[in-house]
């Protein structure tokens, strides 16, 4: 019966028709329903070589038997499409390809707390003004200590709290105001600049301090840049920052690199000044450590401080972050611990 292009008769097709309806009455899985389309309805099946073979047939034949073979082709054909495991061929696709579904779920990544701070500390600044420095944070001496009138015997200086490269000369810098130096150096005023960057200490780790940390420096330089300047830009810092009414608290302090220095206090955004643990109960938070550029330190930088003046600040990134979050322990911060990334 697998001979090409068999010359059919009326016996012959009878016979295969009984045979192709019983064959198919007792298909029970999908993959004896193909080996059945492809015995007897696939280009080399079975009925199309029975119809190429009516060729073969008298003019009278080709006219009864020949129908007769293509009728048997379309009405095999036709129940086999109605068999319930054609059926379910056709059904599976169906039901399981739903082009409507959304895809796969993909978790999305978020930013890190350090960075989200970071940006909108930037932002404020850039809304007013400001533009955005980097510098090395493998720095000289020279850079970190001297150009920012640091005395020779300074404790800062000193081997316990600084991680020295080479002999005392090369450093990673333990703030981010040796970038003031080489914006200065850099540029001719006016200067308008903030400044972020990593930082480094040789402290030891605890929930409290870590050895690398975050800072925002910020500096500006001019003509008749007074006090007054430094007062309006950390309020208005500080009430984008934090909450439109926060007020700040100037206390007197010292930084070799500004006179007068200050450190500035905000209002606790928690308690609103009422007094919380987070704030130990003063009502104020000690966010910032800001001054007038001391006029040594213009002079370093080839700017004549009897012609201009300048104010700068520097402010850490994680202790924000710690009071903004309510998190007690900074090393939470690089550890990227996926649970408490995801709640921030
Ligand atoms: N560099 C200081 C620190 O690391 C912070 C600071 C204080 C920066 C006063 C300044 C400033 O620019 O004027 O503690």
């Amino acid at each position: 019966m697998q001979e090409k292009n068999v010359v059919p008769t009326l016996e012959l097709l009878e016979k295969i028709e009984k045979e192709a309806l019983l064959e198919l009455s007792k298909i029970s899985n999908n993959e004896e329903a193909e080996s059945f389309r492809i015995k007897y309805l696939g280009k080399n099946g079975l009925l199309l070589h029975l119809i190429k073979g009516v060729k073969y047939l008298s003019e009278e034949q080709k006219r009864t038997i020949g129908a007769k073979a293509n009728n048997l082709f379309r009405s095999i054909e036709e129940k086999f499409k109605q068999s319930p495991w054609k059926k379910q061929i056709s059904q599976i696709i169906k039901e399981t390809f739903d082009p409507t579904l959304p895809g796969f779920p993909f978790p999305f990544g978020s930013i890190h707390p350090l960075t989200k701070i970071r940006n909108k500390i930037r932002d404020i600044f850039l809304d007013m003004g400001f533009s955005v420095a980097y510098g090395p944070e493998i720095e000289t001496s020279y850079y970190n200590f001297d150009a920012l009138n640091f005395q020779p015997n300074h404790p800062a200086k000193d081997m316990q709290d600084t991680f020295f490269i080479k002999a005392e000369e090369i450093l990673l810098r333990t703030h981010t105001s040796p970038v003031q130096i080489r914006v200065m150096l850099a540029q001719k005023p006016p200067i308008r600049c903030i400044m972020p960057g990593r930082v480094y200490r040789k402290e030891e780790v605890s929930s409290r301090s870590y050895c690398l940390f975050h800072q925002v420096e910020g500096l500006y330089v001019d003509t008749d840049v007074s006090f007054a300047d430094l007062k309006g830009t950390l309020l208005s810092f500080a009430q984008q920052f934090f909450d439109t009414n926060t007020k700040i608290k100037i206390r007197p302090s010292f930084f070799p690199f500004t006179e007068p220095s200050v450190e500035i206090d905000v209002e606790c955004f928690l308690c609103k000044g009422n007094g919380c643990s987070i704030c130990k109960q003063s009502g104020w938070l000690e966010i910032l450590g800001a001054g007038m550029v001391h006029p040594n330190v213009l002079s370093n930088c080839n700017i004549d401080p009897n012609k201009y003046t300048g104010f700068a600040f520097g402010m850490g990134i994680e202790r924000i972050a710690l009071l903004k979050y309510g998190i007690d322990d900074i090393r939470l911060f690089y550890e990227n611990d996926i649970r408490l990334l995801k709640q921030l």
